[in-house]
């Protein structure tokens, strides 16, 4: 008998209905339409703007949706994890709220933050837990409002996030497909280019941060583009390599959403066509945590089973990871 691995069985999305243009982002700072789409590849981005919602009721979205597409009862669910930076509040976190919400009521339930890397971190902590056989059904999802931490006086930050939410089911599989590996990794030295410097324990909210603008995100962006494209690079190479596979018996990459020039380069440097490359960047722009899921969602229909595809993320922290996984129906 085969080993038991965790598979995804269901992916569902939500995005607000809001579209941020570029040329919405023309009027409100001095940017162009051309500068945004040839320097990053997004057209656009949501933004959520409904009254009273935030981050869980997002992650509920899909939550509801994953539930109703793959027939689960709600109380079936053992544990959901949450990757975000954008939680409701500080504390609790919003994992719990997200069940609450979704009408989950015996999950162990809990957020994770790795930024960019959040959903790729979860996925591969949710397969833990049915690997060993503790449980059989687990839901991650990955999710940000970053319109609640960009100040849109910034035009180096305020173009490239966006708002959104996707995730999966994993159940258990025994035909021997599902998540096999993954190469995950970190550098907390990468910390002081890209992160939102007040709001935390370090600097808690005061009228001195708000004043100096310290609860949005704060990036430096050429340092982050270099160290993203060798960070997938490598762990990716080194994914395959552990497992004696090939660019060549790879079906689909699927990168963060950062910026279109990372993941061009990232297909070149790996030798990978870009039509097997998920990309949606142009539509939602980064959704931090959301954009991996996001592009299963946007992509399913094409997916086959039996298709090999790298989740391929680098995020602040820095935070990054690879996994490698064989999909399960379609
Ligand atoms: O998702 C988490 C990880 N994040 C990433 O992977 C992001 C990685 N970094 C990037 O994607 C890119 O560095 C950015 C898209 C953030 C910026 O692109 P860049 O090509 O690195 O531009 P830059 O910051 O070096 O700026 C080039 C020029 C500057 O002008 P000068 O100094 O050359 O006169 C900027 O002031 O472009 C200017 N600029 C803009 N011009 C028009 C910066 N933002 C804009 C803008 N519109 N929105």
């Amino acid at each position: 008998m085969s080993k038991m691995l965790a598979s995804i069985t269901a992916v569902d999305g939500y995005v607000p209905d809001t579209v941020l243009s570029n040329q919405d982002l023309e009027k409100i700072v001095d940017t162009n339409d051309e500068w945004i789409t040839s320097r990053t590849g997004i057209k656009e981005r949501r933004i959520l703007k409904k009254e009273g919602w935030a981050t869980s009721d997002m992650a509920a979205e899909v939550a509801k949706g994953l539930l109703e597409k793959s027939g689960t009862n709600p109380d079936e669910i053992d544990l959901l994890i949450m990757a975000t930076v954008t939680s409701d509040m500080i504390f609790p976190d919003g994992a719990n709220t997200v069940c609450d919400k979704a009408g989950i009521k015996n999950a162990f339930a809990y957020d994770l933050s790795a930024a960019c890397s959040g959903f790729v971190f979860a996925l591969y902590t949710g397969a833990q837990f049915i690997q060993t056989g503790a449980y059989r059904k687990v839901i991650v999802i990955g999710v940000d409002m970053m319109s609640s931490i960009i100040d849109y006086e910034d035009r180096s930050t305020c173009i490239i996030f966006g708002d959104g939410a996707a995730g999966v089911l994993l159940e258990p599989n025994k035909e021997g497909l599902g998540i096999r590996d993954a190469v995950m990794g970190g550098d907390g030295s990468g910390r002081q280019y890209l992160h939102m410097k007040a709001g935390g324990s370090l600097s808690p909210a005061s009228i001195e941060t708000v004043k100096n603008k310290e609860h949005f995100v704060f990036q430096d962006g050429r340092p982050v583009f270099k160290a993203a494209v060798s960070g997938m690079r490598d762990t990716t190479k080194k994914l395959l390599d552990r497992n004696g596979l090939t660019t060549k018996d790879i079906d689909w990459i699927v990168p963060h959403q950062a910026n279109i020039r990372i993941i061009n380069t990232l297909a070149s440097q790996l030798d990978f066509p870009m039509d097997r490359v998920m990309v949606n960047i142009e539509k939602y722009g980064n959704t931090t945590a959301g954009t991996i899921p996001l592009c299963l969602w946007d992509y399913e229909e094409k997916l086959k089973k039996n298709d090999t595809l790298v989740l391929t993320a680098f995020g602040g922290g820095f935070t990054w990871g690879s996994l490698l996984l064989d999909w399960t129906y379609g």
